[in-house]
């Protein structure tokens, strides 16, 4: 299936320039990699009405997957889930509950992360961590339910 795909950095300090976004060109590199059209990317800060904004336009650009990476963490600024969760219509709970579990396995560390899948209208995404190991790793355990997910927020309702 191909999947029109945006990709969301969140930080504060490669949105500033501080250091290079490494986490969106590892994402694209897997995304591609998945066969999947990579349509939008942008870094952002890790603001909730910038990240809301980001999540938005991708929608608008016709993506039908967006990943973000960065700010599931504990820090206080990582606010990256409130946000999504705020214009979500729904939380899938299994992607977050699979990326931890796996995870775990890897780095102890990995409780930390607060990754999700949500629903936004038709568009499904998937917070990740912000390593990029870490955020390639987390897609690689969820990448199986991908296809189906998007396929099936994609389908227009019919009336009954
Ligand atoms: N998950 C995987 N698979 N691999 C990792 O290296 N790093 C963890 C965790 N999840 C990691 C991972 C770490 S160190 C943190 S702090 C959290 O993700 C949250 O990261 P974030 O705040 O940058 O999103």
């Amino acid at each position: 299936m191909q999947i029109v795909c945006g990709i969301i950095t969140i930080s504060d300090r490669a949105s500033q320039g501080v250091y290079e976004d490494l986490g969106g060109p590892a994402l694209k590199a897997a995304a591609t990699g998945y066969g999947w059209q990579v349509a939008a990317e942008v870094v952002v800060p890790d603001d909730q009405s910038e990240i809301q904004r980001a999540v938005r336009t991708q929608i608008n650009q016709g993506c039908q997957l967006v990943l973000t990476t960065g700010g599931t963490g504990v820090a206080r600024r990582d606010v990256t889930p409130e946000a999504v969760l705020q214009i979500a219509d729904r939380e899938i709970p299994g992607f977050g509950e699979a990326m931890r579990m796996k995870s775990l396995a890897i780095t102890p560390n990995a409780i930390l992360s607060r990754s999700l899948a949500a629903a936004v209208g038709s568009t499904l995404v998937i917070c990740l961590p912000g390593k990029p190991s870490g955020a390639v790793e987390c897609l690689g355990f969820v990448v199986g339910a991908i296809p189906h997910c998007v396929k099936v927020l994609q389908q227009v309702p019919t009336s009954c």
